[in-house]
């Protein structure tokens, strides 16, 4: 490889090694805030080796042949797409997926997303967007996992590797892209591209991890963030581009900026024009620039001017060549362009059987009371007739969520479908009877009145596609108030009441909490959404997703999340002078981890190994599950671990370990974990990684709030 691709540099001029470092949109989608329309003329010129929202193995072709025949190089393009939650046939959003804890599940959407999405010419996808989130108002919450680094970690790492395979020239493998680094997840006030401002140490010990994660697992090609970082924006850190993603971590992949990310160093105040621009993110190592046009246009010109190094150039063309000769662009351009296959795999059985897997996993349950001596639900399916009331009930776009790209919402069964498909017998009266928005009231009465005919009501209440992802934060996440007042109004019939609860982001719903017997978050769930959601109202299949995110009470209490610091004034209600509100509790209003099932689980006998643990030991922990309730079902029983005193303040709890067991009624398990030194590690001090003696506690439970405790020694 490395000779080939040596002697084809040796043959490329100056112009067509910046081309191989560009990458342009096709016309087929608008991902970002301009298009260029000579994008032909440029791939022609072999001024841009590659593209992206170009798909279809019909549009593939004739690029491919544009860039193969009619350019002097012939060097194959590669074809980016943001395959984020599938191509055609639509998973759970990454957040709804995250909620089910389960590793093989994700790892298995995304092995069938890239079979479809390279079956349409998709050598190369946008993902796995991995960046920490603790603040809901940003709407790219909905793309990620979630606020945890270790849940976080495990899922990018499963992305990565179900993208990835294990042979890239294998034609239902693509590159992966581990986005975006870094920490934009954290950008101020949850506002999308704002300001991103933090400690090295919290940077290290809650953001990086997994981005390190995918790189682990084998990430050939990583994504720059639109946010600065300690001031200087990603796309011109050398810190990031260089010294952590190259000289500490060993990436050898390449390094692609979001979307005209370099252009956008102008306005962030770092550079005073578009031409410096191009000189800062290629000293700061970035190898690809996304729809910027800056390196096609400057870089030949920095290269005269005796600005940068054309060794350096060289370097950055090799990484991208490589990558085109792994994928066996080389050996034949036209490998992932073939009609037939396309035809066969597109909404195959077998992918639409896992979304409907995948989607039914990632529901979760919130809450479920007793109405009249029973629980509300699953709803039984000799019930006379129910009343589906809202504007995500008989609405096929908006389950598709945010990003779903190429997604066909033809194909997407909708809540209503669901239910008749589920529970032929009931007689459904459906009406929107809101919208989205804070004041269409079209059809409010008219859903009143269908309800008032039903025996149960189902209110189907969320947000649309468009509410969350990117450029979609919202200052208060809570229900559009039509909907709310919709609620309110059909509240008032006194009739037992559902609610199922569709969006990209926790919402708040302290007024559902309080006056709702049963809740179902049920996310945007892609193709197989309606009949996901009818199986688990039904009890055909029992709820077990967990949330990744913890649900503040109000915007007001962003952020939180579970893992924060004790401070130095813990709450006490018996002081005045402690940490809290005046007006809401300090508890969100569901934590992390939370989850509930149609049946019920108990925990005891927790049990440690030892009490005194070395640090070349291992320490097992035990714990007893029982199922105590009327139904066989899964239990997501995590481990958390705190470390009492550092020589920096510690979090009150960090997820370390989860297991998802199945168990029949009445039957137990005794689950076991295993702890090592590297658990109890963490940036002390001085910054270096490590554990200190003293003491620990280890927590086992549902979630994040509950559960069994133990101590231990490390010393
Ligand atoms: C967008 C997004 C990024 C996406 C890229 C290409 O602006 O920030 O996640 O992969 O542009 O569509």
């Amino acid at each position: 490889m490395s000779a080939f691709i040596d002697s084809l540099i040796d043959d490329m001029t100056v112009e067509e090694k910046a081309g191989q470092l560009t990458l342009y949109t096709s016309g087929w989608a608008v991902t970002g805030p301009q298009l260029r329309d000579d994008y032909l003329e440029e791939l022609k010129a072999g001024r841009a080796g590659n593209l992206f929202n170009a798909h279809t193995v019909d549009y593939a072709i004739k690029l491919q042949k544009m860039a193969v025949e009619e350019t002097r190089l012939g060097i194959p393009l590669l074809f980016g797409l943001d395959v984020i939650h599938g191509y055609k046939t639509t998973f759970p959003i990454p957040l709804a997926e995250a909620s089910s804890w389960d590793m093989d599940l994700i790892q298995k959407t995304a092995r069938l997303s890239a079979r479809e999405a390279t079956a349409a010419g998709v050598n190369w996808t946008f993902n796995p967007m991995v960046d920490i989130s603790r603040d809901p108002r940003w709407g790219r919450v909905a793309e990620g996992s979630g606020e945890d680094v270790y849940l976080g970690g495990l899922i990018a790492a499963a992305k990565v590797k179900g993208y990835q395979g294990d042979d890239l020239s294998d034609p239902s493998t693509l590159l992966a892209c581990v986005k975006h680094f870094a920490a934009y997840g954290a950008s101020q006030a949850g506002r999308d591209y704002h300001t991103v401002d933090m400690s090295d140490r919290v940077l290290r010990e809650t953001y990086l991890p997994p981005y390190k994660a995918a790189l682990d697992a084998g990430a050939t090609t990583f994504m720059t963030s639109f946010n600065e970082l300690d001031g200087v924006p990603a796309s011109g850190s050398k810190y990031l581009m260089t010294e952590i993603l190259r000289d500490e971590w060993g990436f050898t992949g390449f390094v692609v900026t979001d979307y005209t990310a370099i252009n956008e160093m102008v306005p962030h105040g770092v550079v005073e024009n578009e031409k410096q621009a191009a000189e800062l993110a290629f000293k700061a190592g970035v190898d690809m620039d996304m729809q910027g046009g800056l390196y096609s246009r400057y870089l030949p010109e920095l290269i005269k001017e005796g600005k940068i190094k054309e060794s350096m150039l060289d370097q950055c063309v090799r990484r991208i060549l490589e990558m085109k000769y792994k994928l066996g662009l080389f050996e034949d351009p036209y490998r992932y362009l073939n009609k037939a296959r396309e035809e066969q795999t597109l909404f195959s059985k077998e992918l639409m059987d896992h979304s409907l897997h995948s989607a039914k996993e990632s529901i979760v349950l919130l809450k479920n009371e007793e109405v009249k001596g029973a629980k509300l639900l699953p709803l039984s399916k000799s019930v006379k007739s129910i009343a589906l009331i809202g504007p995500l009930a008989d609405n096929q776009k908006d389950m598709l969520g945010t990003w779903h790209m190429s997604g066909d919402a033809s194909k997407v069964v909708t809540l209503l479908k669901g239910i008749k498909e589920t529970a032929p017998e009931v007689t459904v009266h459906y009406a929107s009877g809101a919208g989205f928005g804070d004041s269409d009231m079209t059809g409010m009465d008219e859903a009143v009145r269908a309800a008032s005919k039903a025996d149960i009501v189902i209110m189907a209440l969320g947000e649309n596609y468009q509410q969350s992802g990117e450029a979609a934060s919202r200052s208060d996440i809570g229900l559009p108030k039509s909907q709310q007042l919709l609620m309110e109004k059909v509240h008032t019939l006194g009739k037992p009441m559902v609610a199922v609860v569709m969006a990209g982001r926790p919402l708040s719903m302290t007024w559902m909490e309080e006056n709702i017997p049963a809740i179902v978050n049920a996310w945007h769930l892609g193709t197989m959404a309606g009949k996901a959601m009818a199986e688990v109202l039904f009890g055909d299949h029992v709820p077990s997703g967990k949330l990744p995110m913890t649900f503040p009470r109000n915007v007001g209490q962003i952020p939180v999340f579970y893992n924060m610091k004790n401070t130095g004034r813990p709450f006490d209600e018996s002081n005045k002078y402690t940490s809290k509100y005046l007006d809401i509790p300090n508890d969100p209003l569901y934590p992390f981890g939370y989850g509930l099932s149609y049946t019920s689980f108990d925990y005891s006998n927790i049990a440690l190994s030892t009490e005194e643990l070395a640090r070349t030991d291992t320490l097992s922990v035990r714990v007893k599950v029982t199922n105590t309730g009327r139904y066989e079902g899964k239990e997501i029983v995590q481990l958390y671990l705190r470390d009492l005193v550092g020589s920096v303040t510690r979090p009150v709890k960090e997820l370390k370990r989860f297991k998802k067991i199945n168990l029949k009624p009445g039957r137990s398990e005794t689950v076991h974990f295993k702890l090592t030194y590297e658990d109890l590690c963490f940036y002390t001090r001085d910054m270096s990684f490590k554990a200190e003696p003293g003491k620990f506690k280890v927590f086992v439970g549902p979630n994040a709030m509950e559960g069994l405790e133990a101590d231990f020694d490390f010393n």
